[in-house]
């Protein structure tokens, strides 16, 4: 089984990425947050800082992500990222379900308009086959939900993307509609499994080593398909080391969570210009890590009380203290 980071955008950045794989590193590939370019010639400044060769340069194996409907910004951000030295996987965005990328049919809005959607792909992958010829060998892989609004709109979805050669077309068997509610839908991702004429990835809702063997039996009896790439995003965020005891590792400690803390608040306080920056990034890591402990409902409890860096930091130690991992 390959593993993949899930993108997370404003948590999975290059200060987390260097900071877990220093640390944990147990994942085939990351695909970072994305990147959406606009009318302008190319990305600059904060677009692309987190792309940038300086900012990922330990040997991470991190495909860049684009959220765009138009096939020309597509390319346009493509070959800037070609030039920047990711010359093997780009991937699309067609799954953030927030309302300001929806309501321009970017993310899972594009997914509404299937005939817009094969223009889209039919002159990417045109020019991608032209590019391979010049000597590069780059592929494109897409994030999908499964709709906007309802599961059966990925019949005609999924025959779009088979007209195509995606390298790997990752689902997430939600709806927009969803957002991140209720449970991923396992008929659809069955389907997806059985009738994609690409590779399929599963990403949705793995955030503990039951629970991954639960959903990848359920897959695997299911289907005569097999499965062989799974991409986490909160569950990772979470416990860091979740692929490590799914691969049958040790299980997280205290120590190792603590010290993974302690490496993630240094790191962002250097780049943070304001406590309140360094708190609220602070605070969103444990909407996730508390899920570790025992009583996660306190540990979430004293976390968000905390109004200044003082207080979370005395939090902080009051959990590691005082609280045991489930
Ligand atoms: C805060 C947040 C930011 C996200 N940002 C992105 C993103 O930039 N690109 C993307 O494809 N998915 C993004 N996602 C979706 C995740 O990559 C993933 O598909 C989703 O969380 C389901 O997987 P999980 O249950 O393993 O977390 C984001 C999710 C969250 C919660």
């Amino acid at each position: 089984m390959e593993f993949y980071f899930a993108p997370l955008e404003g948590v999975t950045g290059f200060t987390y990425r260097n900071a877990y794989n220093d640390l944990f590193d147990d994942v085939d590939k990351y695909y970072a947050p994305f990147i959406s370019p606009s009318i302008n010639d190319r990305l600059k400044g904060k677009e692309i800082r987190d792309l940038l060769p300086e900012n990922n340069n330990k040997g991470i194996n991190l495909v860049p992500q684009i959220l765009a409907n138009r096939a020309d910004y597509f390319i346009k951000a493509a070959n800037q990222l070609i030039e920047l030295g990711y010359d093997k996987e780009i991937n699309l965005n067609a799954g953030c379900p927030s309302g300001t990328v929806v309501s321009k049919n970017k993310g899972a809005g594009f997914l509404k308009d299937t005939e817009a959607m094969d223009r889209f792909f039919d002159e990417t992958f045109n020019w991608l086959e032209k590019k391979n010829s010049e000597g590069h060998n780059l592929s494109i892989s897409v994030k999908t939900r499964i709709g906007m609004y309802e599961p059966d709109e990925f019949e005609n979805i999924l025959e779009v993307y088979n007209r195509y050669p995606i390298s790997q077309l990752i689902v997430h068997p939600r709806t927009r509609e969803q957002l991140y509610k209720g449970t991923p839908n396992m008929e659809a991702f069955k389907y997806a499994l059985e009738n994609s004429k690409n590779p399929v990835c599963y990403n949705g809702d793995i955030n503990t080593v039951e629970n991954y063997h639960r959903i990848i039996e359920k897959i695997n009896d299911d289907s005569e398909m097999k499965i062989g790439s799974i991409m986490i995003g909160r569950g990772l965020i979470g416990n860091p080391n979740l692929v490590n005891e799914i691969k049958g590792g040790k299980k997280l400690t205290k120590k190792m969570l603590e010290a993974y803390h302690d490496r993630l608040y240094n790191d962002f306080e250097k780049i943070m210009k304001a406590d309140k920056h360094l708190l609220f990034k602070m605070k969103e890591m444990w909407t996730y890590m508390s899920l570790n402990f025992d009583d996660s409902h306190k540990c979430a409890k004293l976390i968000r009380k905390a109004q200044n860096l003082y207080k979370y930091n005395l939090a902080v130690y009051e959990i590691f203290e005082k609280y045991e991992l489930k």
